[in-house]
């Protein structure tokens, strides 16, 4: 790392002295040459440098120093190109060319780096020897673009996912590799390309730390493609409009949507993509799009130059299409119909349209639940204790095995064999001291090995699931009844379960009077039933207020009607649903079942 930055420095020196233009390209190419050493050895070096639990902190500073600092360097840039001006009057050597004095402070920041690791460098040889070996196994850049590319036939989204960034990595290549010919159309010079350069990296700043928070409950897998359509659409528009204030806003909404495109791709490998493989498809995806990045900044000034300056004249209107216009018109096209396809690859919800998302994103409410393109059905009945889901649960799945149905009956916590050592940990009233997060884990724990184990594999051999509590029921419990932050324990959930939602929940709905009357008939009380009748009100309450807002998904049902009433009600609702189709060589009765005489 010490030689490649003495490198760089003397090489940003010499751009400066030599003054021509085939060793700028020349000491360019070195650079990043050298830049391609740097890299990997200060990624493989930092577990040696920092503490295991400090590691992710140190992967953040990286992420920020990197993104962050690009617009510290615009205004740094701006600013040198006001104090060239005021030298240039009085020393000829700053007249040659103003970008000179910047090309010199990067060549200090260069030594500047060289020396610091060559201090760091002691430091690291007195670590114990056992971290060294840590990060040392990253592949080098070709042979994980190779590897990466092999293991991406298997998952259509990680394609869909992998082809949408590198499109909006070629766009914002273009937009740098062209700022500064943009900046001289617009009239700007120096201070405007700093300006433009540095806005981009103040959008992508903001769109990777509020972007998250922004875009809210918006499902993942669709934003990443939406995020790309919008960047296009304003690099096409900066494209086109005249006007350097404009162009500047373009260009930070631009760099905000890369930087959500950025956050929710990575956060996505890094939760949905098996642990085995994560690793490599991180290093697959940065190497690839610094190539695309690499590439891109090169090729947009050439075909911008090659299309060169002309003039069309559309009823006698003279409309300039100059090779910039044009390249960075197209970089945006290109990020469109990426974001696009994108989108059409990695959609996991094909059953809801995207304007009900956008829509409820906007009034800040969950997104309506779809059915994904997974086969099987997935009923989910929740509510408060003593509501009777248990008898419910059995009656519908006898009924519909009856009907010829693979129906698979199991409920939460505790229907598999690490799951029901969870539920003697949790429901013990001898648990007394456990806090509010601890339980919240713990259900989340025994919902991952229940969705794993259980529920999915199920839905793969298109069997109806019906299952007794699913993530509602740690909404309402530990959401509304011990007050954690309803945000939190949704996203817990959706970690847990990889996503995965019930296509119908039925609420039975109680007062909880009566349903802890009824559920202290039946046997002796549980942790959770032993909390106060205040408790079980916020829990009712909040399973009320997450079927308001699903709507379409739900249907409450008043647990003190008749028991039959109620079976008839949710029978009725399942035959308007889509259930799967039956197993080959099954048959079942053609008349709705409601009309069935019981
Ligand atoms: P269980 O005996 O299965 O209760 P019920 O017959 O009422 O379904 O016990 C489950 C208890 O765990 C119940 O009091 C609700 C609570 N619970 C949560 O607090 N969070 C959760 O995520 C789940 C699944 C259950």
């Amino acid at each position: 790392m010490v030689v490649a930055d003495v490198l760089r420095c003397g090489l940003f020196i010499s751009i400066p002295l030599l003054q021509t233009l085939w060793w700028l390209f020349a000491a360019t190419f070195l650079i990043e040459c050298a830049s391609l050493f740097w890299i990997p050895a200060k990624e493989a070096s930092i577990p040696n440098l920092v503490p295991r639990n400090r590691l992710e902190s140190a992967n953040q500073l990286a992420l920020v120093t990197t993104y962050g600092f690009g617009a510290v360097a615009a205004v740094v840039f701006s600013a040198l190109s006001f104090v060239n001006r005021g030298l240039a009057h009085e020393f000829s050597f700053f007249r040659t060319n103003p970008v000179n004095l910047a090309l010199y402070l990067d060549a200090l920041t260069f030594l500047v780096s060289g020396l610091t690791i060559l201090g760091l460098s002691q430091l690291s040889s007195a670590m114990p020897r056992g971290l060294e070996a840590e990060g040392a196994h990253q592949p080098g850049l070709l042979k994980s673009i190779r590897e990466g590319l092999t293991f991406l036939g298997g998952a259509r989204w990680l394609r869909g996912l992998v082809l949408g960034v590198s499109g909006a990595t070629a766009a914002g290549a273009a937009v740098i590799g062209l700022s500064r010919v943009f900046a001289d159309d617009l009239q700007g010079g120096n201070a405007a390309y700093g300006v433009l350069f540095g806005t981009v990296f103040v959008g992508l700043a903001s769109g990777m730390f509020l972007g998250p928070r922004a875009i809210g409950n918006f499902p993942r897998r669709r934003a990443v493609g939406v995020a790309i359509v919008c960047s296009g659409i304003a690099l096409a528009i900066d494209a086109v409009v005249p006007n350097l204030a404009l162009a500047v806003v373009m260009t930070g909404v631009l760099g905000f949507f890369a930087g959500i495109v950025w956050v929710v791709a990575l956060t996505l490998v890094g939760s949905e993509v098996a642990d085995e493989l994560r690793g490599r498809t991180f290093a697959f995806i940065y190497n690839l799009m610094r190539v695309v990045l690499l590439v891109a900044v090169a090729a947009a000034p050439f075909l911008a130059g090659v299309i060169g300056p002309h003039t069309v004249t559309v009823q006698r209107l003279h409309v300039r299409v100059d090779g910039v216009t044009v390249t960075l018109f197209a970089a945006g096209v290109l990020a469109i119909a990426a974001g696009v396809v994108c989108l059409r690859l990695m959609d996991d919800r094909r059953d809801v349209p995207l304007r009900t998302d956008v829509l409820a994103a906007l009034r800040r409410r969950d997104p309506e639940p779809g059915r994904g393109t997974r086969a099987g059905y997935f009923l989910a009945l929740e509510g408060g204790e003593g509501a009777g889901k248990s008898t419910l649960a059995r009656r519908l799945a006898d009924e519909l095995r009856s009907r010829g149905y693979d129906v698979v009956l199991t409920f939460e916590p505790g229907d598999t064999a690490v799951g029901a050592r969870i539920r003697e940990v949790l429901l013990d009233p001898a648990s007394a001291g456990m806090t509010p997060r601890t339980e919240a884990v713990l259900y989340a724990a025994d919902r991952a090995q229940h969705v794993n184990e259980v529920i999915r594999p199920a839905l793969e051999r298109n069997a109806v699931v019906v299952c007794d509590r699913y993530v509602d029921s740690s909404r309402a419990y530990q959401g509304g009844g011990r007050d954690l932050d309803d945000r939190e324990i949704a996203h817990l959930s959706r970690w847990a379960t990889g996503g995965l939602q019930p296509d119908l929940t039925v609420v039975l709905d109680i007062d909880p009077e009566e349903g802890l009357r009824r559920a202290s008939n039946v046997g002796e009380g549980d942790r959770l039933e032993a909390e106060a009748v205040e408790f079980h009100r916020r829990v009712r309450s909040e399973f009320l207020a997450l079927a308001r807002r699903g709507r379409h998904r739900y249907l409450v049902v008043d647990a003190a009607d008749d028991p039959d009433a109620i079976f008839e009600r949710v029978l009725g609702r399942l035959d308007e649903e889509a259930l799967p189709d039956l197993p080959a060589g099954r048959t079942t009765m053609t008349i709705p079942l409601a009309e069935v005489p019981r």
